[in-house]
């Protein structure tokens, strides 16, 4: 399936490896993690890196530093969470570049592992500067990358390094690839994607290049409203892309001469104003009154869009149906978690917002694939290149 080099096609014992972990996790207003999934997922390849006699030097980014150190973005509170998930010490270094940082990395006994400091305090990261690529390839004989989550970026750790290291992929990078790989060329038939979040411009991609792999699709949260005014409906004071409605009209020809179903919303949850307190109420699509806005998927559906899931075999999931974060208008993201998860169909939920409303809804465990990466799990399925997996090596 995928067709790249992973750790285990490489030999390791006594070597310098150098990781890419995605440890980029969401921090609280005490600049404490308010998360620790990517951490966990980093573990296992580091796991199986030590027990393997590496050397293990783990690099990452926490948050857009923009090229500067921020001492609010240091990965000490990464170190210290990574180091109660690994039972043991990881220390921090203080750099992930430089003369200390190198002699610190050449006194690592078989077994050892340190992490670096945000590759992002340097501006060589984002801007893929092939100097700053070199630095960091100095702290390694072999490069791993498991950062699944930034392997869409074109920086010097997520694929710059990989021309001057033999560049393998870690675990969690062949298992995340693997199953969107087989989610979307393999799938137990019906396939249905349910795409949701904001705005429709996000997601162009993501619906012109499902067209022609899907059974069904269901549209929903705010880029719902570009579709509802290509249809002539009223939106009131909703978020809407009017420059985009065209295109929303192309796209649901296309769906239709494809022959896939496209399931809109037929009614939504509206609000005077966009907060958690405005007066809200149930209105069919066609009624969205004059100054309201469309907060959520309304609750026929719901009932609609449980019927087209009960009847799929795979399901991919991207973007939340309504405004979640604000309680009274969480129920649509949140039902479908519930109908996921009570489905019996092969689940794959993309990262970011729907991952965290899977989370919070408590049916985590009902999935079949909780993806790590947002923005990468979207590359992946717009059928774009993903620049940290096209730099390794491939499998004879
Ligand atoms: C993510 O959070 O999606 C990844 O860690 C990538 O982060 P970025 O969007 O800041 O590049």
């Amino acid at each position: 399936m995928v067709r790249k080099k992973t750790v285990e096609d490489v030999e390791v014992d006594g070597k310098r490896v150098l990781v890419r972990a995605d440890l980029n996790e969401p921090l609280d207003e005490n600049g404490n993690l308010a998360d620790d999934v990517r951490i966990r997922a980093s573990i296992p390849t580091i796991k199986y890196l030590i027990e393997r006699g590496a050397r293990v030097v783990v690099a990452s980014h926490l948050g857009r530093p923009s090229g500067k150190p921020v001492p609010g973005l240091r990965l000490d509170p990464v170190a210290e969470r990574l180091s109660e998930l690994m039972g043991r010490k990881v220390p921090k270094l203080d750099d992930c570049v430089g003369e200390e940082v190198e002699a610190r990395v050449a006194e690592l006994a078989p077994g050892d592992v340190v992490l670096l400091e945000n590759t992002r305090f340097h501006p060589g990261e984002t801007e893929n500067d092939p100097e700053f690529a070199k630095a960091l390839a100095r702290l390694g004989d072999v490069f791993v990358n498991d950062a699944f989550g930034a392997v869409h970026r074109n920086h010097a750790s997520t694929a710059g390094v990989a021309r001057y290291l033999p560049a393998v992929a870690g675990l969690l990078l062949r298992k995340e690839l693997e199953v969107l790989e087989k989610a979307l060329r393999e799938p137990k038939r019906p396939l249905l994607a349910i795409i949701g979040g904001a705005k429709v411009s996000d997601k162009i991609g993501i619906l012109e290049s499902l067209l022609d792999k899907v059974d069904t699709m269901i549209i929903g949260g705010g880029m719902a409203n570009t579709f509802f005014l290509a249809r002539g409906l009223n939106v009131g004071k909703s978020l809407v892309e009017p420059n985009k409605a065209e295109m929303a009209r192309n796209l649901m020809k296309k769906y239709e001469s494809n022959g896939v179903k496209l399931l809109l919303p037929t009614d939504v949850v509206v609000a005077e104003r966009f907060s958690a307190a405005a007066r809200n109420k149930v209105v069919p699509v066609e009624k969205i009154p004059d100054g309201w806005t469309v907060m959520d998927i309304g609750p026929q559906s719901r009932r609609d869009f449980r019927e087209v899931i009960n009847r799929a075999q795979t399901i991919l999931w991207n973007g939340p149906m309504g405004v979640f974060e604000m309680e009274p208008f969480a129920e649509g993201t949140m039902t479908m978690a519930q109908y996921l998860a009570e489905s019996g169909a092969s689940v794959v939920v993309g990262g970011g917002e729907s991952a965290a409303a899977v989370r919070r809804a408590g049916y985590a465990h009902r999935m079949m694939h909780i993806s790590t990466g947002g923005g990468a799990s979207l590359r992946f399925l717009e059928g774009k290149e993903l620049p940290g997996v096209s730099c390794l090596l491939d499998k004879e």
